[in-house]
């Protein structure tokens, strides 16, 4: 049995993981978060404990529960790229410092620590596949503000990387690479850019906009859904051998790579052919290319192609995606259109 602390439990990856554990584990949860709308299915749980509270505020009862539990996964953090331009100071101060204080308190009392890294610490990386060894992060000038998210986590993969060759942390990284699934974001957020590009793009289809494609969308991802991802991190909680310690692992679904206009296009179609009461909706859809600086702002610089070595999770943890695109985008779209036709 394992005693888990989970900060940001409310979260995309947090509410999906709290889910899984308690489904498949019989390993007990503490959980913070400032609301509780994705853990609906876990607040009665008797593993799962929560509290609403501001993690950056509530000091006490984060320290306490360090010390309580056997394994800490801090995933508060801002992941949005509009906000990164936006608002890189709160990018750095919630990713970062509030981040930074948790780790230490990790380190002080022998905790173990799976953090959450980003594929986008590689940035714009030429490597046909990023290496957690081998490929070099290399990011744009100061004034692309947009790589203040990657170097803030590159910055704290690094001190998460000394404490443990210095000061004996007991640490796992993971790298998720466009996860995506049910509860990602919410779709009813009329900003461009105030979500990630599958649920920005459901919400412009059911909003009767255009999708707008940055730069033509030739961009490349791998998407990666989230029950895969959630199957990699528990595999890294549960640390069979010690298989994880000390360990970064890049977990994405490196056959999935697709355009972002491909990415539209798919959404489109599986929309047409799946879903009647938007067939019309989707079919109305104009795909139009925008300009990186009006879509964004000046600070913007993207990443063309993103595909990540799997060898170390595959060797280490036996792990393999087993979700493709249609099969995941599917069951997106019937949570996020199912749960509207319930309304
Ligand atoms: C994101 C976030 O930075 C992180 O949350 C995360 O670490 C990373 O994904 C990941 O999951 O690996 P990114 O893929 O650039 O990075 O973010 P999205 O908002 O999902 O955008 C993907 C691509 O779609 C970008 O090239 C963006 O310019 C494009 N896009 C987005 C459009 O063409 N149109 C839109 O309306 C929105």
């Amino acid at each position: 049995m394992i005693t888990i602390l989970i900060l940001g439990a409310n979260g995309f990856i947090g509410s999906h993981l709290s889910e899984t554990i308690l489904a498949k584990k019989d390993w007990e949860i503490y959980a913070m978060d400032l609301s509780q709308d994705k853990i609906s299915a876990c607040l009665s749980h008797p593993r799962f404990h929560f509290t609403e509270g501001d993690m950056t505020k509530q000091k006490e009862w984060i320290r306490e529960h360090i010390q309580k539990c056997d394994v800490v996964l801090p995933l508060v953090a801002v992941a949005t790229p509009a906000l990164y331009v936006q608002d890189p100071l709160r990018v750095f101060e919630l990713d970062f410092e509030a981040n930074l204080d948790i780790v230490r308190q990790c380190a002080e009392m022998k905790k173990r620590i799976v953090f959450p890294s980003t594929s986008e610490v590689y940035g714009m990386c030429p490597d046909k596949e990023f290496d957690e060894d081998s490929s070099h992060l290399v990011t744009g000038p100061i004034s692309k503000e947009r790589w203040i998210y990657s170097t803030s986590k590159q910055l704290m993969d690094r001190v998460i990387y000394a404490y443990g060759n210095h000061k004996g942390l007991d640490f796992s990284l993971f790298r998720p690479f466009n996860w995506y699934g049910p509860r990602l974001d919410n779709v009813f957020n009329p900003k461009p850019g105030g979500s990630r590009v599958l649920t920005q793009f459901i919400g412009n289809i059911l909003r009767g906009e255009d999708i707008n494609l940055v730069n033509g969308g030739a961009q490349q991802r791998c998407m990666t859904y989230i029950d895969d991802g959630i199957d990699a991190l528990m595999r890294i909680i549960e640390n069979k051998n010690d298989a994880a310690r000390n360990k970064i692992f890049n977990i994405g679904n490196p056959t999935e790579n697709i355009s972002i206009r491909q990415l539209a296009e798919m959404l489109v179609s599986t929309i047409g052919e799946h879903y009647p009461k938007y067939a019309d909706k989707a079919k109305a859809v104009n795909l139009v290319d925008i300009d990186a600086k009006a879509y964004y702002g000046a600070g913007y610089q993207d990443v063309s192609l993103r595909v990540p070595s799997i060898r170390h999770i595959r060797e280490q943890l036996q792990w393999e995606p087993t979700t493709d695109i249609r099969d995941g985008l599917k069951k997106t779209l019937d949570f996020y259109l199912g749960s509207i036709l319930k309304h």
